[in-house]
């Protein structure tokens, strides 16, 4: 059997692999899994054989015989990015596409680690809030899985491509009037009264699955580590989950250094850049959170105090981006790099483009960021930032016209 501990972050109170909590039953504070590290076998991760989420089943909280949920999430491409670093006007960036995972984003690499837990403790169903692609992913497992699962989505406020994936795989969806946070805890409350299993990210299994984003970046650097590590944030659980990865590696002293981990924001949905910048240890939640990426739509973020420790701890920052910086930057890494990403990813390349003209990044910096979901999860917004298809004759001389 595998040892581990489920761990208040805030009172260290400890809880069993059995329990089903998801915050400290003592004080409220997050949750987080913590191996033995003197127990691990270092060539168990670094001449791992496979691919994605399970070849780092070492680091992962089950035993050996455990039979995953897995539909081969995990192991996307880290591109070398030149046309767009030098348009920006630095040496070395790489963007790890998150959206070619199974189902377009990086969600399914915490899925198949949670419904897999779902799993092991038997429960009837599982649930989420979601601004979409959480919904998406959970469908997808829960179906591989064979049960019921249950999703609360924000009214009018979730991308079409997201919709269509959890109605397709045959999830229960709520239409709720309110927002995320909204759903969030009416979802947390149900689960508790229903037996049912909750899959947002304030499950610390979740982040289990999400720390392998550390591990493929690490791995495929040559062990090397960026300087600096670029991500959009939300309810800020994968920020708090890479940097748990990279922390981890440097423990068991597979890496020397940690990136530092930087968060964006958009600028109407920005509490955890707020208190980074007032130096404030918790967030003050915002009511009426809006932008254009709906993903990270998000007023109050649960895992923020993990979030805040790992920008502060790893000397990285937290900025926001307006929905004009988000819908440029989406533009310019689909033209100059050919990768086609959701507003909400693309965040994170128009948080590095306004850091480095704020001089906060050094040009020489290596710098990862990760593009969280697919372009086609919201095809309505590629509707209204690009030129519409031209309607034309069967005729090559109009044709041949209209190219001048
Ligand atoms: C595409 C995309 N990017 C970023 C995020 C934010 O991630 P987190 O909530 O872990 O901060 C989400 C969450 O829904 C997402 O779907
Ligand atoms: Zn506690």
């Amino acid at each position: 059997m595998k040892e581990y501990k489920v761990e208040c972050i805030k009172c260290g109170a400890r809880f069993s692999k059995e329990d089903i909590v998801y915050t400290c039953r003592k004080c409220g504070g997050l949750l987080n899994i913590k191996y033995d590290y003197s127990e691990i076998e270092v060539d168990r991760i670094v001449k791992a054989k496979g691919q994605g989420v399970w070849k780092y089943r070492v680091l992962l909280p089950f035993d050996e015989e455990t039979k995953p949920v897995t539909i081969n999430e995990g192991n996307t491409p880290l591109y070398r990015c030149d046309r767009l670093a030098k348009s920006i006007g630095i040496d070395d960036l790489w963007v790890k596409h998150e959206g070619l995972n199974p189902s377009g984003s990086f969600k399914d690499r915490g899925m198949t680690v949670g419904v897999t837990k779902a799993m092991e403790l038997g429960v009837r169903g599982v649930a989420c809030a979601s601004t979409g692609n959480t919904s998406a992913s959970l469908s997808i497992f829960a179906a591989k899985a064979g049960i019921p699962c249950y999703a609360l989505l924000p009214k009018g406020k979730v991308a079409l491509g997201k919709v269509a994936q959890a109605m397709m795989h045959g999830a229960k969806i709520f239409s709720l009037r309110g927002n995320f946070d909204d759903a969030l805890r009416v979802v947390r409350q149900l689960c508790d009264e229903e037996n049912l299993y909750l899959l947002n990210s304030v499950n610390p299994y979740r982040l289990e699955g999400q720390k392998t984003i550390a591990f493929e970046v690490a791995e495929k650097l040559d062990r090397g580590v960026p300087d600096r590590l670029i991500v959009p944030v939300g309810n800020a659980g994968n920020i708090s989950a890479i940097f748990k990865g990279f922390s981890e590696l440097k423990t068991l002293g597979i890496t020397d250094s940690v990136p530092k981990m930087t968060g964006i924001q958009a600028a109407g949905a920005k509490p955890i850049v707020n208190a980074f910048k007032e130096d404030k240890a918790e967030i003050i939640p915002e009511d009426n959170p809006e932008t254009i990426a709906s993903a990270i739509r998000i007023g109050n973020p649960v895992n923020a105090a993990k979030a805040l420790f790992a920008i502060r701890d790893s000397g990285g920052v937290a900025e926001s981006v307006t929905d004009e910086e988000i819908t440029e930057a989406q533009l310019e890494l689909a033209r100059q790099e050919g990768i086609g990403v959701e507003p909400a990813s693309a965040a994170s390349i128009a948080g590095l483009k306004k850091l480095v003209e704020l001089g906060e990044i050094d040009r020489d910096e290596k710098i990862v960021c990760i593009t969280t979901g697919h372009l086609l999860k919201d095809p309505e917004r590629v509707i209204e930032i690009c030129e519409a298809p031209k309607e034309v004759d069967a005729d090559v001389d109009v044709l041949r016209k209209m190219l001048k």
